[in-house]
């Protein structure tokens, strides 16, 4: 399909930049940024249209993470070659704007967890925190590390801007908007003595049972959705069956419902007698055991805060009155005007993402195998979950026997990661993504990956510049297509439009006007940063691993164009608009027609996330009608040693200009940075009634009788040591 594109320039290939790698944890109170003009070092005032707060959030290592640069506190979390970029405490940015100035504050978001991993470093050595793969854990469970989102809420027009910070696996919190310091979570974990609010599930009841630790592990909605008409937070609990982590276990799992055709009967069909009925007795008690063990505790409770103590929650079932199952995550969750919208994200988690590591030849060998033996691609189709949201009143919820919600289950083709919807859905449910195609956001580079140009003659030099990137995540394996569509669910049915470009790679992330606030009802323009193409981020793990990739456009090898040719070439980083034009008749109802009318090619080397839209001050509100703010990763010109990070301000209306501003400093250094958000204002947050103790107490005087009862000197000192340091955690957690 033809469609307008603005001229980017044709990148240079160019090396990835490590200084994606590298982060500061320092914190800052107000530091005033340099703004610097366009791309030049001529250093001028902000104009007077920029205003408000912007909100970043990003990984940021842990309290253990290898030093770099000791004196601006800059660490390599990924430095082990194992652990993955995301796997660090959330680090809060925001920038505020005013009198020609951008002053930034940070602060680590320091949950419970995340405090007792700082104090267990320092005093407790027994109960210090290690990197598990994309999780953190101790002896006391996993570390929630609040990275990923930023959602403003407020239940009335006239209070002030509350502000959460979520994760996939882990409750949200909600942070100070001034201070940046955590208020509260939304609600409570599993066995709390505060039977009024919502208890949060744990991830398998099977786990909680076996793992009675006070951080245990739970799993929700990376990205909730806050409605500002209705003033409903709404977001989702997942539990997982172990199978659902591994395919192998999966497969294996879907052999045992049959049990009675399974090992028992083919042992030995020609035997008959007490004792090969015995023997088939046990087995088939066997087989239903474990595949009650693997398939058990797969469910998705949906879940809705009004701002009081008072929680709804429902059990998802689909049409069939089967309970909603979840293959891979749900990452994000919508809300338009009558329907909730879930998808199954392309972001899977398996148990090859858990694995430990050890400095050894050994280990790697057995990693990389078990990688091979239980990898598998994240599913190739978009599975949609719509729920109809008068389901949702005049019914009664129950602490433990929530009500049950129906979904209707749609599929498109291809796979999506990150989706926006409009509000109104009187003519359909609309829905735009990019389909970041056989583009695996889990799979990440770890130091035993070989190169995927193998045949190449620069092989090592390949190899040693991919591996000296562990941590990053991988290429994508085909171009993605950038897409929207009319969901019709009364009909089942789905219009379809896509188009797609040549800068069209990697894992995209979106912008808009309005993004995170009230959600438009119609969506004419968004933002998408393509992460884009670079030769050392393409291991020959992941072009294995969807070499069969059902909707494959450009072959990864071969004649004529490819993905390794491509990929080599490199493609730059880009940031474009795209336009959503709507056509509406009686006779076809609603269409849309997709364009790209303006994009921007990073310069080489450079690499771009983290997109906000900041409406201009004093402008006329449209969609186009502001800045458009990112973070910007590269080395120095000619300095390859020299991590570099920068705010670029674009005009919304012009990418194709390049940067009108660059925020610059000395003292930052941004690593992966992830979602974003913008407020107006900051209020300050009111008191907060969360009794941090009734949360965790009853879990922690659990873990604690148990080393007391022990007769070992050494699980009693334990005992004490729990007790001294969950005291630390109640008394700091909030400053
Ligand atoms: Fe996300």
């Amino acid at each position: 399909m033809e469609t307008p594109v603005a001229e980017a320039t044709t990148p240079t290939p160019a090396h990835f930049p490590k200084s994606v790698l590298t982060v500061s944890r320092q914190e800052f109170d107000q530091l005033v940024l340099t703004v610097k003009k366009g791309d030049s070092d001529e250093e001028v005032p902000l104009e007077s249209g920029l205003h408000g707060y912007v909100f970043m959030v990003g990984p940021a290592g842990s309290v253990d993470s290898p030093v770099v640069d000791a004196a601006k506190k800059i660490i390599q979390p990924t430095q082990d070659g194992f652990t993955p970029l995301y796997n660090g405490d959330g680090l809060l940015q925001r920038i505020g704007f005013g009198q020609g100035q951008a002053r930034l504050t940070t602060r680590i978001a320091r949950t419970p967890s995340c405090i007792a991993d700082e104090i267990s470093y320092e005093k407790y050595p027994p109960l210090k925190f290690n990197n598990l793969g994309i999780t953190r854990a101790s002896t006391l469970g996993v570390t929630t590390q609040l990275s990923v989102t930023l959602t403003p809420l407020r239940f009335a027009e006239t209070d002030p801007y509350r502000l959460l910070i979520s994760v996939d696996m882990g409750r949200p919190y909600e942070i100070n908007p001034e201070t940046l310091t955590l208020v509260q979570p939304i609600g409570y974990l599993e066995g709390a003595k505060a039977p009024e609010t919502f208890i949060w599930k744990g991830i398998n009841p099977l786990i909680s049972r076996l793992m009675k630790v006070p951080f245990g592990l739970t799993m929700g909605t990376a990205h909730p959705s806050f409605d500002f008409n209705t003033g409903e937070l709404f977001t989702t609990n997942l539990g997982r069956s172990l199978s659902s982590f591994t395919p192998w276990l999966r497969r294996l799992a879907a052999r045992f419902p049959g049990a009675a055709t399974g090992l028992s009967q083919t042992a030995h069909p020609e035997r008959r007698g007490f004792f090969p009925w015995l023997l088939r007795l046990v087995l088939e008690l066997i087989e239903w055991i474990a595949g009650w063990l693997l398939g058990f505790g797969d469910r998705v409770e949906l879940l809705r805060w009004r701002g009081t103590d008072h929680f709804d929650h429902w059990q998802v079932v689909l049409s069939d009155g089967q309970p909603l199952k979840i293959q891979q995550t749900l990452h994000q969750l919508w809300a338009t005007r009558n329907h909730i919208v879930l998808i199954d994200t392309a972001f899977k988690i398996s148990a090859d993402q858990l694995f430990p590591f050890e400095q050894s030849a050994m280990v790697e060998d057995v990693e990389k195998l078990l990688r091979h033996l239980t990898d598998e691609p994240q599913l190739a189709d978009t599975l949609i979950y719509v729920i109809r949201r008068d389901q949702l009143e005049g019914t009664t919820t129950h602490p433990k026997r929530p009500p049950t919600v129906t979904a209707q289950s749609i599929t498109v083709p291809r796979e999506t990661a990150h989706y926006i919807v409009d509000y109104d859905d009187s003519a359909g449910i609309i829905l735009h993504t990019v389909h970041s195609c056989a583009t695996d956001a889990s799979e990440i580079i770890r130091k035993f990956d070989d190169t995927a140009y193998q045949a190449d003659s620069q092989k090592d030099a390949i190899n040693d510049r991919m591996r000296s990137l562990s941590g990053m995540l991988t290429d994508g394996t085909d171009i993605d297509w950038i897409g929207s569509y009319v969901i019709d669910p009364a009909q089942n049915t789905v219009k379809t439009c896509l188009i797609q470009q040549d800068f069209c790679w990697g894992d995209p992330v979106y912008a808009y006007r309005n993004m995170t606030l009230k959600q438009p009802d119609h969506l004419d323009d968004i933002y998408w940063i393509f992460f884009g193409a670079w030769q050392e981020l393409l291991t020959e793990h992941v072009t294995e691993l969807y070499a069969k990739y059902p909707y494959r456009q450009i072959q990864i090898k071969g004649p004529g164009q490819t993905v390794m040719g491509i990929t080599q070439e490199g493609r730059a980083t880009t940031l474009c608009r795209v336009h959503i034009e709507r056509h509406l008749s009686e006779s076809q109802g609603l269409e849309l027609q997709l364009t790209t009318p303006d994009a921007y090619a990073f310069p080489p080397g450079h690499f771009a996330n983290s997109p906000q839209f900041i409406p201009r001050q004093g402008g006329d509100g449209s969609a186009t009608d502001g800045y458009l703010i990112c973070v910007v990763l590269f080395q120095l010109p000619g300095d390859a040693s020299q991590d570099c990070s920068e705010f670029w301000i674009f005009d919304a209306a012009n990418l194709q200009a390049g940067p009108k501003y660059r925020l610059c400093s000395d003292q930052i250094k941004m690593g992966f940075t992830i979602h974003t958000t913008w407020l107006p204002e900051v209020t300050p947050s009111a008191p907060s009634s969360y009794a941090i103790q009734a949360d965790f107490e009853p879990a922690v005087t659990a873990m604690i009788g148990k080393y007391q009862r022990s007769r070992s000197p050494e699980k009693q000192q334990l005992a004490r040591d729990i007790r001294a340091l969950f005291d630390t955690v109640y008394a700091r957690f909030g400053q």
